[in-house]
């Protein structure tokens, strides 16, 4: 996405936890010749949240976006997880997600057409067994992005929710926990090039909902039209999981 965008003509600070990946990011951007600052932290730390905000204006005289992209995931049942998934799947997609967009928003109040995007799932419309922490975070985000979208429309800032089904990123490698069988793993899914440009041209055209590719528009409308049929499917995975994990590939 941040290439995507840097193609478009954008300047980007970019931010993650690990500056390996930031340098390469940064270096395919500045080769665009476009500008990338990173700031290599845990957006769960609020230094980290207000060192982004503070880059962005301090180096490019302001901030005319905002993507709320990082997010973790978990699979595994509920009632033997601990409490710590729990927190740190909200402290990462939900929590830092908010308090970054109220540091971004005085700064985006100046911007050029400003928009606040937040990645979500299409788990953020339909729940599925074995990732209620995963699920309960990403419903949080759509439910705070519809709210924040109305409180800001007479400001002029645009505020648009993604909701991609399975995407093929290191998401599926880096699964903070996996607890027992799950049937909710990643086969084949949409590229992440197909979704940054879906992003980026939902950004330019002020959509408000994105649903990028068939296969969440189709869950999307699916859940809405028979949500009861939705509830059958997903309980009818759940009984014919397998009692035991599958040997690792
Ligand atoms: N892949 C899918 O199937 C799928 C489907 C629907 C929605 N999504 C959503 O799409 C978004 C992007 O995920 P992805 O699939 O692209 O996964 P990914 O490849 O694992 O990317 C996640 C990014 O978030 C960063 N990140 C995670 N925790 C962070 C933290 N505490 N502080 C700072 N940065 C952090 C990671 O960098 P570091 O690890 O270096 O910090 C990484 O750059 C997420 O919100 C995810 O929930 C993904």
């Amino acid at each position: 996405l941040a290439w995507e965008l840097a193609r478009q003509g954008c300047d980007l600070v970019l931010v993650a936890r690990r500056q390996e990946r930031l340098q390469e990011a940064a270096g395919e951007i500045k080769s665009l010749g476009r500008r990338a600052i990173m700031v290599a932290g845990d957006l769960c730390d609020e230094r980290v949240r207000a060192q982004a905000v503070k880059a962005a204006v301090d180096q490019f005289g302001g901030l005319d976006f905002l993507i709320n992209n990082a997010g973790v995931c978990a699979l595994g049942p509920f009632t033997t997880a601990s409490r710590q998934r729990l927190h740190t799947i909200f402290s990462i997609n939900f929590f830092a997600l908010v308090e970054l967009t109220r540091l971004a928003i005085p700064h985006l109040r100046q911007g050029r057409r400003p928009i606040i995007v937040n990645v979500g799932s299409i788990l953020s419309h339909i729940g599925i067994p074995n990732a209620s922490e995963y699920c309960a975070s990403k419903f949080a985000v759509r439910g705070f992005t519809e709210s924040l979208r109305a409180e800001l429309l007479s400001e002029g800032i645009d505020v648009l929710l993604v909701s991609p089904a399975t995407t093929e990123t290191e998401i599926w490698d880096r699964m903070i926990e996996t607890t027992g069988p799950t049937a909710w793993r990643a086969k084949r899914g949409a590229t992440p090039q197909f979704v940054a440009r879906k992003i980026a041209a939902a950004m330019r055209s002020g959509k408000r909902e994105l649903f990028p590719g068939l296969p969440p528009k189709l869950v999307h409308l699916g859940r809405s039209l028979f949500p009861g049929l939705a509830a059958w499917i997903a309980a009818w995975k759940q009984r014919t999981l397998p009692k035991e994990l599958p040997p690792e590939p």
